[in-house]
Order: structure tokens, then C-alpha cells, then sequence
């Protein structure tokens, strides 16, 4: 797998050169789009990488309603009707749906086929395009279904967020945050500071480093069977209250639910494994800047607890979670006791 970061070279140019080369001479390029990033990321993607031109289109719905069975299966009679073997290549143009959608497609297509992975979220360029996993979402729940399938190519054109609503980059500040924390990175301070100021900014080389950053994690463990679990950081808390968010009808998207979740993970943190509590205090300063924080009650506290119970990383009948000592030092499944999971979320 390579990726193409940010740099002086233009990423879609370099990709572009990557393409003419004898490892794609004889490849069909097949499309995977949504509304949006059809809209606006297609016609810059073609000006600049020209054995993409003569691609075919396969739009999908836009969001988790592209990661479905049933389109999934509309794809793949598209690529049959079109003709696809086991040299067509599919490309992702997309954000973390279009992505783990295409992703599965080509895992399973003529038993797998290479994929090329153009991320125009910033979920998409911190997370999602990387680290192999692809998904779909079975009768409600989402991610049920997936391989691992690593793509040939990741390219990240920051030039892609101009257009993506300032709601989706949110998001990804969050996936970002949650890296650079587990990591340990010199970039978390800076990111603090530019969120917290009057104009909050994301150079292309911060974005550069937490790709990079992801690509380490999953490098060292591509069938997250260990040390991956690490990007883990904040989910077991940020998908119960997604959940939660939903049953409530005030439904908070997956970035903003992980962001919430960290903050409960921080405080977490400082009780039971001793880090410096000025930093739990001041990511919170951050994540109440980018989302407002909620206030839950006993009953809601509850409520959550349910939903963790359900998480698929639990074992032996125990809540399991990743918590973090200090910067760079993160601790992976961690036995949680309900009562302090509660005490976290009241905190909150
Ligand atoms: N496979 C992984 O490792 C992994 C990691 C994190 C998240 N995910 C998955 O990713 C999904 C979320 O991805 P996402 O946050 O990128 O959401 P998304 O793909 O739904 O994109 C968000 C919205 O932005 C639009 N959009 C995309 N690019 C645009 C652009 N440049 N300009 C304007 N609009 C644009 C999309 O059409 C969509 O409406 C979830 O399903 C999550 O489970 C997967
Ligand atoms: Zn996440």
C-alpha cells in the first residue's frame, strides 16, 4: 500500500504518474462517488490525473445509506454489466462511506480486486482511507459486515476539504485529536491552540502526520488483533452515546459521539491510571469549542452503560476500554468497573 501525502508535489499529479506505470497498463478504472463528491471532487480529480479520464461512473447514495447490502450488489452487477475483470480497478472517491463501501466491493469482486482510495473528508484522510478495513452496515448496525483489504494507493489532496461543510470537518478534528493523543505527537498542542483560536486552521502537513500516524498503528497490526486497538481510544464510551444520541432522536454523528466519548475517557483516565488531570481538563476546553457537552442525568448514565455493554470488544462479561496514562501511552483493553464508567459520564 502507498500513500501519497501532502507535500510540495501535487498529490493528484503524482498519483496521475503513478497510473501511467506498468503496474495499472492494463487496468479499467471503474469510479465509486456519491452526489456530492460527484458535485465537486470529480471534474478537479480528472483535470489532474489523466488515465482516470476515461473511467466509468458508479454513484452511490450518499452517507451510511451507500453501505448497504443492497448496493453493494448493485455495484457489483454494474462492474458485470460493464464488463470489469480481474484487472479493473475500482477508485474511492469519497469519504469514509464511499470508502468502506468500495473497499468491501472490491474485496469480493472476482474474489478481490485492487482499490484505489481518494478520501475528500477529512475523516476520510486522517481514518478512514487507511488501515484496510472495509464495512457495511446489516439491518441497522453498522459495520456488521467486512474484509480486510488493504488499497493499492491512498491519496490525500487536503484541496478537497474547500467544499466539505464545516460540520464533517469537525469530525475529523476529532479522529485527529484522538491520534496525536495516543501517539503522543508534538502536533496535539498545535491543534489545541489553532481550535481554540479565533480562526481555527488544519495545514496540510498536520493532516500528513496523522495519516501517517494511522498507517504506523495498522502497519503493526493489520488484523487489529492487538496493538491497533489503540485507535480505539474514546469509542467504547463516543458509540454508546452515539447510540444513545439516536434513541433520544437527537442523533450526534459518529466524530462528534467519539469526541464526547474521549472527554469521559480522559477523566477516566486521571482516577485510575494517574494522568496529569490538566490534560483531560484542557481537552475538554477543546472538544466543548468544537461540540457542545452534554449533561446526562443518572437515568441517561444508564442508558449509556447499556449500549457499552453491547461493545464488541467486551470480554468475559466486562466492559473493556482503552484509557491513557499519558500522551503516547495508552492502555488497551482495560477491565472498567460500571461505577466508575457512570461517575465519568456524570462528570461530563
Ligand atoms: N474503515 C475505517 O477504518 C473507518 C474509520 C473511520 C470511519 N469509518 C466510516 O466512515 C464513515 C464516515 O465517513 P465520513 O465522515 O467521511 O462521512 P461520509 O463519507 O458520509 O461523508 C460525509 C458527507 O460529506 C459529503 N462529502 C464528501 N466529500 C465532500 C467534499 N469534498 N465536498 C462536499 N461534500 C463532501 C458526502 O457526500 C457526505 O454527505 C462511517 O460510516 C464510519 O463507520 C471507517
Ligand atoms: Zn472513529
Amino acid at each position: 500500500m502507498k500513500i501519497i501525502l501532502p507535500s510540495s508535489t501535487a498529490p493528484l499529479r503524482r498519483l496521475s504518474r503513478m497510473l501511467k506505470g506498468k503496474a495499472y497498463s492494463e487496468a479499467r478504472f471503474f469510479i465509486i462517488l456519491d452526489e456530492n463528491t460527484y458535485q465537486h471532487c470529480l471534474a478537479p480529480l480528472v483535470a489532474q490525473v489523466e488515465p482516470l479520464q476515461m473511467s466509468e461512473l458508479i454513484e452511490v447514495p450518499a452517507g451510511e445509506a451507500g453501505k448497504e447490502p443492497a448496493i453493494a450488489a448493485q455495484v457489483w452487477e454494474s462492474l458485470c454489466e460493464s464488463g470489469a475483470d480481474r484487472h479493473s480497478v475500482i477508485v474511492n472517491l469519497g469519504g469514509g462511506c464511499v470508502s468502506d463501501l468500495g473497499g468491501f466491493v472490491a474485496a469480493a469482486f472476482k474474489r478481490g480486486v485492487r482499490h484505489i482510495n481518494i478520501p475528500t473528508t477529512l475523516v476520510g484522510m486522517a481514518d478512514a482511507a487507511i488501515g484496510g478495513k472495509t464495512a457495511l452496515n446489516i439491518g441497522g448496525f453498522k459495520n456488521q459486515a467486512g474484509f480486510f483489504h488493504q488499497p493499492d494507493i491512498v491519496c490525500i489532496d487536503p484541496e478537497f476539504l474547500q467544499t466539505l461543510p464545516p460540520d464533517e470537518l469537525t469530525d475529523g478534528v476529532f479522529e485527529m485529536l484522538k491520534t496525536f493523543l495516543i501517539a503522543g505527537s508534538d502536533l496535539y498542542g498545535p491543534l489545541c491552540d489553532s481550535m481554540l483560536g479565533v480562526n481555527p486552521t488544519l495545514p496540510p502537513d498536520m493532516i500528513a502526520a496523522c495519516a501517517e500516524i494511522k498507517n504506523a498503528v495498522v502497519k503493526a497490526d493489520p488484523y487489529d488483533l492487538g496493538t491497533r486497538h489503540i485507535l480505539n481510544f474514546g469509542h467504547t464510551f463516543g458509540h454508546a452515546i452515539e447510540a444513545f444520541s439516536l434513541q433520544q432522536g437527537t442523533p450526534l454523528s459518529h466524530g462528534r459521539a467519539v469526541g464526547i466519548g474521549m472527554a469521559a475517557a480522559l477523566a477516566l483516565s486521571v482516577g485510575k491510571l494517574g494522568l496529569n488531570a490538566a490534560i483531560a481538563e484542557r481537552y475538554r476546553e477543546v472538544a466543548a469549542r468544537l461540540t457542545p457537552m452534554p449533561h446526562y442525568s443518572l437515568a441517561d448514565s444508564e442508558n449509556i452503560l447499556r449500549f457499552m455493554r453491547q461493545d464488541k470488544k467486551n470480554a468475559a462479561g466486562e466492559i473493556r476500554c482503552v484509557l491513557l496514562k499519558e500522551p503516547g501511552a495508552p492502555v488497551i483493553d482495560l477491565a472498567i468497573d460500571e461505577n466508575e464508567i457512570r461517575q465519568a459520564l456524570l462528570r461530563l
